[in-house]
This record gives structure tokens, C-alpha cells and sequence, in this order.
């Protein structure tokens, strides 16, 4: 696990969008891990205004976000599919049969998803966000580190975090649907951003707690290429 802490979050935004655009170029039919939240939503930005500048070539990349609200109508301006069409998906112009999500008839029948993945070709490269719990993607302290793409009942603490999405609060939905943690193992490459002082104490169990399934981050070290970028406040405790 390289760990590299940036002055602030806008050059962590930066840095990886210009790492972005090389990887887009180098290999066109990229495929996409990608995340939506707060940590990520200036990334997505920037790398937007740095694709369009350069005049990279999107038309060929997949996308497979790592997770989604369970009963929420992709339609609820809070949805993550809303989310990724606002700052993504309708600035690049993204055709749908680019970008996935997972969505089956029946609740066993998520663990597909990782078979449409390893069908892709597999994940290139995967981007995560943390929890203040160590969650990845939406796995929740517990989570088996074997597991596939699933259906999670969400945390107290989660959902806690969760409403500032929501208005009103009470709208916040309790589970989900979530790449697994083998999902996310088997990426080629992992890359995991951490801005702010919430964080500090997730990142520093990430690096430092036991390898453990009751801290899910802990997992990513059993991962060899794996890069973890920290504002000053999240690396406050490293
Ligand atoms: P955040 O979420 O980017 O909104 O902080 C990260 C996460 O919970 O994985």
C-alpha cells in the first residue's frame, strides 16, 4: 500500500484526473471502478474539464459503480445513478451501454455482477472513498473478505452520515447494494482517496489495525498495488 499525502484536496483532485486522462488514453477500453459521495464529487470535475481539454476519447470506457441505494427510484435526485449522470455520465456524453450498475430481477442474483465484471474483462482500476468505520464501497464492519457484489443492511453510523444527502432526513434509505470486497480485491489496481479530519482515524486503522474483517479497509492490504491518497487532515494520524 503506497500512501501519499497531498497539501490539499484540490491537488489530490488534480493529480488524479491528469492520472485519469493517461490511463484513458493508454488504454481506451478502460474499465472503471468508480465511486460517488463527497470526497469524490470535485474529482469528478475536474476530470471532465481536463477529458474535455484534452479531447480524450471516452466513447469506448465502462464504468461500474460501486454501489446503490436498495428500494430508491434511480429517478430521486439523491439516487447515485443521478448523481453519476449529473457530474459524469451527461458531461462526457456517455452512452447507457457504457455504464453499469447493480440492478437484478431477484436479490440472489447480485453476485452477477461480478461475473459481468470478470466478463468486461475485469476491473482496471478501481476508486474508493472511506468510512468513518473503515467501510469500502458500502461493505460494513463484518463483511467477509470473500464476499461478492451483495445486498447490505447499513449501519447506524452510515446511515448517520448518510442524511446530509437527504432532505428531508428521514428519506435516507438503510440498505443497499454493494460490490463485495473480493469485487474490489480483484481490481487491477486500487486506488483509495481520504479528505478531512473525520477521516484521520479511518485512515490511520486502515494502515495500522490488524488485517480483519471488522475493519473492512484492512483488506486492501492484502492487495499489491494498491494507492492511497490523504489531505493533511486525514493523514493527521499517520
Ligand atoms: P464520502 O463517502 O466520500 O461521502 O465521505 C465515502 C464513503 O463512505 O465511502
Amino acid at each position: 500500500m503506497k500512501i501519499k499525502q497531498c497539501e490539499s484536496p484540490q491537488n489530490i483532485d488534480k493529480f488524479l484526473a491528469d492520472q485519469l486522462v493517461e490511463s484513458i488514453n493508454e488504454n481506451p477500453t478502460i474499465n472503471l471502478g468508480l465511486p460517488t459521495g463527497g470526497t469524490y464529487t470535485p474529482f469528478y470535475q475536474t476530470s471532465v474539464d481536463r477529458l474535455k481539454q484534452t479531447n480524450t476519447d471516452t466513447s469506448s470506457i465502462k464504468t461500474f459503480n460501486l454501489d446503490r441505494y436498495y428500494n430508491q427510484s434511480i429517478k430521486d435526485h439523491s439516487s447515485f445513478e443521478a448523481f453519476m449522470h449529473r457530474h459524469f455520465f451527461e458531461p462526457l456524453s456517455l452512452e447507457k451501454s457504457q455504464t453499469h450498475f447493480p440492478y437484478f430481477n431477484s436479490d440472489d442474483d447480485y453476485g452477477l455482477y461480478d461475473t459481468i465484471i470478470d466478463d468486461a474483462g475485469g476491473l482496471d482500476i478501481i476508486l474508493l472513498g472511506i468510512g468513518v468505520n473503515g467501510h469500502i464501497a458500502f461493505n460494513e464492519p463484518g463483511t467477509p473478505f470473500n464476499s461478492k457484489t451483495h445486498k447490505v443492511a447499513l449501519t447506524s453510523s452510515t446511515i448517520e452520515t448518510n442524511k446530509s444527502f437527504f432532505n428531508p432526513k428521514e428519506d435516507v434509505p438503510t440498505e443497499a447494494v454493494t460490490m463485495g470486497i473480493s469485487t474490489i480485491l480483484n481490481a487491477k489496481k486500487v486506488i483509495l482517496v481520504a479528505k478531512g479530519f473525520s477521516k484521520a482515524n479511518a485512515v490511520y486503522d486502515m494502515m495500522n489495525h490488524r488485517i480483519h474483517e471488522s475493519v473492512p479497509s484492512t483488506a486492501l492490504r492484502l492487495h499489491e498495488n494498491v494507492e492511497v491518497y490523504v489531505d493533511e487532515a486525514a493523514g493527521s494520524l499517520i
